[in-house]
């Protein structure tokens, strides 16, 4: 089969490319930067191709060979506050792969969700990621077969959420000011993610369902904080910040370059994330974790 990719070069994306390497099938990725992201020819059986996928023609034209898509484009943040960066790279986006499906007779989507997105959502993330799911499920479904993933926080090696915090307690070694301390996560390791998505490509069960995905245990945020530290064998102390102060924070952080947080991430934090999975996965931070940060 051909598979394309769109977002294949993030934290995910190269995981699923490893996945799929081991198989027979073909393998193009779009991306915004060829140059930025040439380290992933690596892979056999890989093509790079540089598009811009919100321009439909685009798309469509690069999308011609295609079996199945995968939607992997996902943003946490936007430039400013409108959300108007949300919906192009989340809902707009929807609207066009669906075209391009259309326009190419593409029989296979799969797409990365979040768990929580839904329209009525208390964030910019949540509203455009469920506003997606529902463009997608109610007009695609007539010629398409498609799979949502709605997955709580993913972690694992190179990912964004461990390691961020990871880096940052580099810079804060002594007392670490925590936002949204109790806010509930169940993270799922990348590696049994990607299998399991690798494997509901062929799987006619998956067709047309939403997958709600968590990991096997329930961590407070505090809770993954404390897990860190004690990998990383250093002494800093958390301070929870209560919700006012946390506030305060995400619009601070909003302005250091690349917004390690922002008001919208302290809005996605406002529902906790974790579900009754509809797929059981093993691994848990405790064993993971110290297999891929730096102890000191
Ligand atoms: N990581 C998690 O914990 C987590 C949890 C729940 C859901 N998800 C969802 O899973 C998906 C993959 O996440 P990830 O962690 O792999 O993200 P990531 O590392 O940030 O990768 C996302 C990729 O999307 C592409 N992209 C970003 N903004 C774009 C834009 N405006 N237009 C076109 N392409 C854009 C980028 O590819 P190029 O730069 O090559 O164009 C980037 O490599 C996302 O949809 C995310 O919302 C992730």
């Amino acid at each position: 089969m051909n598979i394309t990719i769109l977002g294949g070069t993030g934290f995910v994306g190269r995981s699923i490319i490893n996945c799929l390497s081991k198989t027979k099938n073909n393998i193009t990725i779009i991306t915004r930067n060829r140059e930025a992201n040439k380290k992933i020819l690596v892979y056999p059986k890989v093509t790079l191709v540089e598009a811009n996928i919100h321009d439909l023609e685009e798309l469509t034209q690069c999308t011609k060979k295609t079996d199945v898509l995968i939607n992997l484009v996902g943003i946490l943040n936007e430039k400013g506050h409108s959300g108007r960066g949300f919906r192009k790279a989340h809902s707009d986006l929807a609207r066009i792969i669906l075209s391009a499906c259309k326009a190419n007779n593409i029989k296979r989507l799969l797409h990365m969700s979040a768990l929580n997105a839904d329209s009525k959502g208390p964030s910019h993330y949540l509203r455009t990621k469920g506003e997606a799911e529902s463009y997608l499920m109610t007009y695609g479904k007539r010629f398409v077969n498609i799979t949502i993933f709605k997955p709580s926080v993913i972690f694992g090696k190179n990912d964004s959420f461990v390691l961020r915090f990871s880096n940052l307690l580099n810079y804060v070694p002594f007392v670490f000011p925590l936002a949204c301390y109790n806010a509930k996560f169940a993270p799922i390791f990348i590696d049994e993610l990607s299998e399991f998505i690798v494997d509901s490509i062929s799987n006619t069960k998956s067709f047309n369902r939403k997958f709600n995905l968590c990991g096997p245990k329930i961590y407070s945020l505090k809770n993954i904080l404390d897990l860190i530290i004690k990998t990383k064998n250093i002494r800093t102390k958390v301070i929870p910040l209560s919700k006012s102060l946390s506030k305060i924070q995400a619009a601070t952080m909003e302005f250091i370059p690349g917004k390690p947080f922002s008001l919208d991430n302290y809005n996605s934090c406002k529902i906790d994330s974790y579900c009754d999975s509809d797929y059981d996965f093993y691994s848990d931070l405790e064993t993971i974790i110290p297999t891929y940060i730096n102890s000191n």
